[in-house]
């Protein structure tokens, strides 16, 4: 079976462990402060903080922006639900608006209709590594966190790499990433009043000078330990070539799929580069998803359903009284959308197999 991901791990990665192991200092040690300074140089940010995950990293962006309890914050049904659910942890309001068809991103006409005189902030997602449009965004003088979780690598059409503008932007590092430290999450700012704050909030409220069990503030604990630090450095030591594997496999599959009648990721356009994550097609219109996932199964492919509609899940549906019909883009999208097997060591005869595959069994 060809998995749908899986990561790159070797021997640098093996000892980088094994040195923190041996050093004893398994959390809050030298590796954090090493990781966020490597991690702010890679993407051009002034300032980072590793965090526990990238959901954490949402939460705690969202709270150093000043999100609170009543507060809007204008945001895209299609992504994963953290981007969504880390606004419900502060009792805000996900307002959804709709996506543009092409980029999959939250379309900033949509989310300008969206904005009322609650909105606190907006909270657009780089869905499957692709930028959304952040200088249309950052017009309506709102904070604004973005979720990069999906998006490392990736550059906006000004050319600058994405984590890099003031704002927070949050990454995540699941085994699935472009970057991972098994679970983990990082978050660029430009802000030094933000750095202090996610810092302390990550670690129980606790500020840098106080000592262990003093807390000046409502705080988790979102740290990230200095094991998954250390292989958060490895793995940035080898990121330009884990990014190229799977350029490398993208490009391959849009060869073997040209033609085809599923639709293709969009093509980078205007200055803007995807950072590539996943490999997402929409079947053409009646094409059943799930029949089309098991043959692909059948032939020895992963595939999953991705990504869900977020206003249409049970949850949305019953605490904010979400019906289909809302965002009629983001849910035909959503309903047509399979992410194939995408990891960098991906080989050409996989890449092949898989677009078989496709091809047999959605009739294109
Ligand atoms: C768009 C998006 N947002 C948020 C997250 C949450 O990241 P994590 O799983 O590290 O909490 C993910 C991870 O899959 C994601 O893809």
């Amino acid at each position: 079976m060809i998995p749908l991901a899986r990561p790159v791990l070797g021997e640098a990665e093996e000892r980088a462990v094994i040195e923190v192991l041996r050093s004893g200092q398994l959390s809050l040690g030298p590796r954090l402060a090493e990781f966020e300074t490597a991690f702010a140089a890679r993407v051009g940010a002034r300032h980072a903080s590793a965090v526990s995950s990238g959901t954490a990293g949402l939460h705690l962006a969202l709270r150093a922006v000043g999100v609170e309890d009543g507060d809007e914050v204008v945001t895209t049904p299609f992504s994963f639900v953290a981007s969504a659910n880390a606004i419900v942890f502060e009792r805000a309001t996900p307002v959804f608006a709709d996506i543009d068809p092409v980029t999959l991103n939250l379309d900033p006409d949509a989310a300008a209709a969206a904005i009322t005189g609650r909105t606190k902030a907006l909270l657009p997602v780089d869905i499957f590594g692709y930028p959304a449009d952040i200088p249309a965004f950052e017009r309506h003088g709102l904070p604004i966190v973005e979720d990069a979780c999906e998006a490392l690598g990736g550059r906006y059409a000004d050319g600058t790499p994405i984590g890099s503008r003031s704002h927070p932007a949050t990454f995540a590092f699941y085994a699935n990433k472009q970057l991972t430290t098994g679970e983990g999450g990082m978050i660029t700012m430009g802000s030094a009043e933000h750095k202090e704050r996610v810092d302390s909030e990550r670690n129980q409220g606790r500020a840098p000078n106080m000592d262990w069990l003093d807390h000046d503030r409502l705080g988790f604990n979102y740290r990230l330990s200095d094991i998954a630090c250390a292989i958060g450095l490895a793995q940035l030591d080898r990121l330009d070539d884990l990014l190229a594997g799977r350029a490398r496999v993208a490009a391959l599959y849009r060869e073997a799929l040209a033609g085809s009648a599923v639709t293709l990721p969009c093509e980078d356009t205007g200055g803007n580069e995807r950072g590539w994550f996943v490999f997402v097609v929409q079947l053409p219109h009646g094409i059943g998803r799930d029949s089309t996932i098991e043959a692909l199964r059948a032939r020895g492919v992963q595939s999953k359903p991705y990504l869900p509609a977020i206003h249409l899940m049970s949850y949305y549906r019953e605490a904010f009284g979400h019906r289909e019909g809302e965002f009629p883009v983001c849910e035909d999208v959503a309903a047509r959308s399979v992410a194939l097997p995408f990891f960098p060591q991906m080989t050409e005869g996989q890449v092949a197999q898989v677009a078989e595959a496709l091809t047999a069994v959605s009739g294109s």
